[in-house]
Formats: C-alpha cells, structure tokens, sequence
C-alpha cells in the first residue's frame, strides 16, 4: 500500500455546479447499481469475500449487503462496508450515489485518492473549489463519515467546516498529516471526532471547543504540539478525550473543574509539565487519570480519594513527590494504581491501600518508598490477587 503523495492525488475538482434538479432528473436507482458496481470492480477480486458473492447484478441492490435504501425515493441512502477486509480503491462514481448520507468504509485497506467526485453526494451540495485531497465541502447533508484504518492521505482542507450536519467523523489510522483547519469548530453537531494515530501536527485549534455536543475526542498519536487549548474546559458534555503520544506542552488547567461530565482523560507520552489540579477531585463521574510519562509535579492531590468510581490512575514517569496519600484507600473501584519511577515519591506504603479491593495493579517501583521490597505483610489484598495478576513492588 503506497502513501499517496500530493501529485498523485486527484486533480483540482470541476467546478460544477449542480442543482438538486439536475442530479435528481438524471439519475435513479440504476445509476446507484452502477456506482456501486463500479466500487466492486475497483476492489481487489476475493471469491472468498461476502461483497464479491453478494453484490450481483441480478439481485435488487437495496438487498445488498451494507446498502440501505430510502423506501420513499428508491435510493441508496447508506454504505456501509465497513471491516469487510476489502484492499482498492474509490472510482469516481461513488460521487453518483446522489442520495447518500452515510459512508462508513473504515477498517478496510482502500487507499489513494479520494475521487472529487464524493462532493457530488447530497441533494443539497453547491461545489466548491476543492483543495485536495479533502475538499469534502460539498456533503453538506453528510451525518456519519468514517474513514477509520485506511491508507489515505494528505491535509484536511478548511471546507470540512462546511458539513455542518456531521455528527460522527472519524479520520483515525491514516496517514492524514498538516494542521487541523480551524473550521473543525463549525461542526457543532459533532459527538465523536477521532482524528487519532494519523501525523497531525501544529497547535490544538482554540475552535475545538466550540464542539458543545462532543462526548468524545481522540488525537492520540500524532505529533501536535504547544498547549492543551484553554477552550478545551469550557466542554461540559465531554465524556472522554485523548491526546496521548503527542508532544504538548504546559500545564493541565484547574478550569478542568469545568468539564463536569468528564470521565476519562488521556495526556501520556506529552511534554506536559506542572502540578496535577486537585480540581479534578471535583469531577463526580471521572473514573481513569493517564498523564504517565510526561514532567509532572507537585503531589498526588489527595482529592482523588474522593472519585469513587476512578477505576485507574496512572502516573508513573513523571517527577511527583511528597507521600502517597491515605485518601486513595477510599478508592475501592480502582483496578490499577500506577505511580512508578517518580524516584521522588517517599513515606510508606499506606495501609489504607488495602482497602481498595479492587486493585489488581499496583506500580511503585523507583521511587523513594520505604519497607519491604515486596509485599508489606498488613497490606489485606485478596488472595486471589496474590496469585494471579497482582504486582508489588517497592523496588528503590
Ligand atoms: C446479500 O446479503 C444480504 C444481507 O446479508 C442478504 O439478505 C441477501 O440475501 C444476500 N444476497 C445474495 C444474492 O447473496
Ligand atoms: C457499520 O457497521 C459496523 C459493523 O456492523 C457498525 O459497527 C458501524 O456502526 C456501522 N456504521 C454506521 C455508520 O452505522
Ligand atoms: C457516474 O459517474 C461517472 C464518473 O464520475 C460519470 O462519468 C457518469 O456519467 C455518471 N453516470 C451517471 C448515470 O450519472
Ligand atoms: C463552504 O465553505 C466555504 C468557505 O469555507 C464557503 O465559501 C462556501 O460557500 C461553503 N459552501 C457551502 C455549501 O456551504
Ligand atoms: C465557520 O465558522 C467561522 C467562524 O469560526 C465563520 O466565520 C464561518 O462563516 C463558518 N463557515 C461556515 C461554512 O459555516
Ligand atoms: C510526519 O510528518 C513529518 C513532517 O511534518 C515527516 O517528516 C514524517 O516523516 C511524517 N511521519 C510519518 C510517519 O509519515
Ligand atoms: C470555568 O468556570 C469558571 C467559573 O464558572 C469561569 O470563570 C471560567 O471562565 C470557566 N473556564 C472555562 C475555560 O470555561
Ligand atoms: C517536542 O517539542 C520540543 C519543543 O518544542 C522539541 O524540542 C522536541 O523535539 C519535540 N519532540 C518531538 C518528539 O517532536
Ligand atoms: C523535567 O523538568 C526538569 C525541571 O524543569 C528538567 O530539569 C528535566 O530535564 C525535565 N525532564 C524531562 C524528561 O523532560
Ligand atoms: C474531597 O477531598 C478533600 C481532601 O481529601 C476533602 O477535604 C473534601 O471535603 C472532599 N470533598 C468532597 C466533596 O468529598
Ligand atoms: C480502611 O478500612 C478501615 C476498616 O476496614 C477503615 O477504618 C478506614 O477508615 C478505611 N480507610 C480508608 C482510607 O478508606
């Protein structure tokens, strides 16, 4: 699968201009057969593939594996063919499947360009002049785009602000690269926006958090970098967001307190700096901290043995001090608490951990801990912990 670079990506889109007479005059159910027939004959022939046996001419394409048709107009209005282990890639007349709001082709191997031509989808479309290779403006009534786990490539153009009705876009695991246009910050219906393990760089765009009714957000695996933008804790629906292996810098805000549906947080593998806001204390659903190996300090806020549905903390690799606070006892959901190789944390170990009957991992070592090397002996954990999956260690 090779990356496609600029020049092989498709030319500049013709300008067409095209009216929701024209498409709808012109085309009909046997324009979507063709279309889709055209994608099969572009995918790498596989008997053994359920599309290959599945996608025939003599059966009505609404019968289709992954085709949704519209009852009222007799149109394909869904693809979704999605994990299908397809390898190909996407011919142009995808863009006659006038009637399409929802393309979900993630987790295949498609690759190259994606045709100008997708613009034409959507009744509602006015072209426009699309930059490569991404000049997705056109899908206006577009609500679901997935692009997960594919090989396609280059920058996401400003026009993406355009298809204002998405409320689900994934770019996640491709090879998308550049900044992220601050346009992002007009797609307002958006719930879930993975941009994850691509290699995006530049600042977190401010616009970001003008997505008040995203519950998720992934950019994980890139290579953004500055700040954690400070609009991000104005975004009071957002259950989960991750910017893990970036490389971010500054300081986790205590406007975090903010983000009252917070409950997961994902900052590992960054730059980051600064104390842990003990604001985060305040979050009544947030359930798993991840900032290991950053250069964080300060202490572990107490105020985290007020979380009891935290099912994971893990701080390891960063340069905390001061004890490990007895309050932590309270956490009797915790699955994992990770504090390792701070080389600065002291004190005992609490007895209160034994408390946490949870616990199944707990991760000290290099530390400045003090007592026994392994196990403390007062430390109650379940015995079924002792045999099988539990790890101790004091190791200084
Ligand atoms: C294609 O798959 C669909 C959904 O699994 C099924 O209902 C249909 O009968 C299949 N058609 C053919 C020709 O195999
Ligand atoms: C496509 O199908 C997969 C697997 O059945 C499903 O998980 C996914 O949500 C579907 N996509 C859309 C847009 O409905
Ligand atoms: C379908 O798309 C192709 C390529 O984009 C185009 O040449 C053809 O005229 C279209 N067919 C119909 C029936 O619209
Ligand atoms: C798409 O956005 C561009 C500017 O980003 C604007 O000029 C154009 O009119 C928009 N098109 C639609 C269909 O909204
Ligand atoms: C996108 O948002 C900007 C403000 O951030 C606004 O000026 C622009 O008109 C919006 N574009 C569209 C296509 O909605
Ligand atoms: C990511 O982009 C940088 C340029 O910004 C480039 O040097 C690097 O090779 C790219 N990495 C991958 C994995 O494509
Ligand atoms: C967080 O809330 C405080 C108090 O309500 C407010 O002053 C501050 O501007 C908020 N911060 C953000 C980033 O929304
Ligand atoms: C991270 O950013 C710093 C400072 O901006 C830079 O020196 C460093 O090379 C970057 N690291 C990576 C892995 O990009
Ligand atoms: C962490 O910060 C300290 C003090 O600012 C600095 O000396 C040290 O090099 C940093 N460590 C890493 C791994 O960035
Ligand atoms: C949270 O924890 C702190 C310190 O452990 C404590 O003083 C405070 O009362 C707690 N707040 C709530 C709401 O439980
Ligand atoms: C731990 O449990 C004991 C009794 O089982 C209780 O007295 C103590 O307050 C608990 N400590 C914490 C920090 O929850």
């Amino acid at each position: 699968m090779e990356k496609p670079s600029q020049d092989t990506l498709l030319p500049l889109p013709l300008l067409l201009l095209l009216s929701l007479a024209s498409i709808t005059a012109d085309t009909n159910i046997n324009t979507d057969r063709s279309s889709l027939l055209a994608l099969k004959s572009h995918i790498t022939p596989n008997p053994q593939n359920i599309l290959m046996k599945n996608w025939t001419s003599e059966a009505n394409v609404c019968t289709w594996v992954g085709v949704t048709c519209d009852s009222l107009y007799n149109r394909v209005t869904r693809l979704n063919i999605s994990s299908m282990g397809l390898v190909g890639t996407i011919p142009p007349e995808i863009g006659n499947l006038s009637f399409l709001i929802s393309l979900d082709i993630s987790d295949n191997s498609f690759h190259g360009p994606i045709p100008s031509s997708i613009f034409d989808i959507s009744p509602l479309q006015v072209l426009l002049y699309g930059e490569i290779p991404l000049s997705l403006g056109q899908c206006s009534k577009l609500e679901y785009l997935s692009l997960y786990g594919n090989n396609f490539g280059g920058h996401v153009p400003t026009q993406i602000g355009n298809i204002s009705l998405l409320q689900f876009l994934s770019f996640g695991d491709n090879k998308f690269s550049g900044n992220i246009p601050k346009e992002i910050g007009n797609l307002t219906m958006l719930q879930t926006l993975d941009l994850g393990a691509n290699n995006f760089s530049g600042n977190i765009p401010n616009e970001i958090g003008y997505l008040t009714n995203l519950l998720g957000l992934s950019m994980r695996v890139n290579e953004f970098s500055g700040p954690i933008p400070g609009t991000l804790y104005s975004m009071t629906s957002l259950l989960y967001f991750d910017f893990t292996l970036n490389n971010l810098t500054g300081s986790l805000s205590r406007d975090i307190r903010n983000m009252t549906s917070l409950r997961r947080l994902g900052l590992e593998e960054n730059s980051l700096t600064g104390k842990i806001p003990k604001e985060i204390g305040d979050l009544p659903d947030f359930e798993r901290l991840s900032m290991c190996c950053n250069n964080i300090t300060g202490l572990v806020p107490r105020e985290l043995g007020n979380l009891t549905n935290m099912i994971g903390i893990y701080l390891g690799n960063n340069a905390l001090s001061g004890t490990i606070p007895i309050e932590l006892g309270r956490l009797v959901n915790l699955w994992e608490l990770q504090l390792k190789e701070n080389f600065l944390i002291t004190g005992s170990i609490p007895k209160e951990i034994g408390n946490m009957t949870s616990l199944s991992y707990l991760l000290l070592y290099n530390n400045e801990l003090s007592g026994s090397r392994y196990l403390i002996p007062d430390i109650n954990f379940p015995v079924s912990m002792h045999d099988t999956c539990f790890t101790a260690y004091t190791d200084n």
